[in-house]
């Protein structure tokens, strides 16, 4: 039987680290599914339809991977695209408290769904989107960051003129 996991998140923008676990998680299982939540209380920097073509972008030559948008609860979704699998990444310990008791709700909610922590590589352990964007608005270079696509289009986020 196929494994169908689901890679859920923020992703404004995806950076390496993220696309760094998209490869892992594509080696593990069948299908992968990266799917951007639609939330309405964030503000973004990126919509989600610039979200979606920069995740398009990085994963155009990842055959078993594809990228959607969700809104409302991750377990649903999950159970109504067939899969079983809820994929998160694990950079430090700090992340682990936010991560688990997130883990174990959703197994509340839903016993169908099990999530699996991933590992990035340890060369993207402090990476985050958050900082790549605080980096690209004080006029640092994301390059080591993100892919080129999404560095150009934060450029042009911040570009003053
Ligand atoms: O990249 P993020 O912002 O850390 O991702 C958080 C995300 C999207 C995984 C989480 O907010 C989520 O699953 N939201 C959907 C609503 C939901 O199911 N809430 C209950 C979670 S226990």
């Amino acid at each position: 039987m196929e494994t169908r996991a689901v890679y859920p998140g923020s992703f404004d923008p995806v950076t390496n680290g993220h696309i760094d676990l998209i490869q892992r998680s594509a080696a593990l299982f069948d299908q992968v599914i990266v799917a951007i939540l639609r939330n309405t209380e964030k503000t973004p920097l990126f919509t989600v339809d610039e979200r979606i073509e920069m995740l398009e972008n990085v994963t155009r030559d990842m055959k078993n991977v594809s990228v959607t948008s969700f809104a409302g609860l991750l377990v649903d979704f999950v159970q109504e695209l067939g899969a079983s699998v809820i994929v998160r990444g694990i950079r430090a310990v700090s992340d682990y408290e936010y991560e688990l008791q997130m883990a174990l709700m959703n197994r509340r909610l839903s016993n169908k769904v099990e999530t699996v922590f991933m590992l990035p590589a340890e060369s993207y352990s402090f990476l985050s989107s958050k900082l790549v964007k605080e980096i690209a608005q004080l006029g640092g270079s994301v390059h080591a960051f993100v892919p080129e696509d999404v560095e150009k289009r934060l450029s042009g986020k911040f570009r003053t003129k």
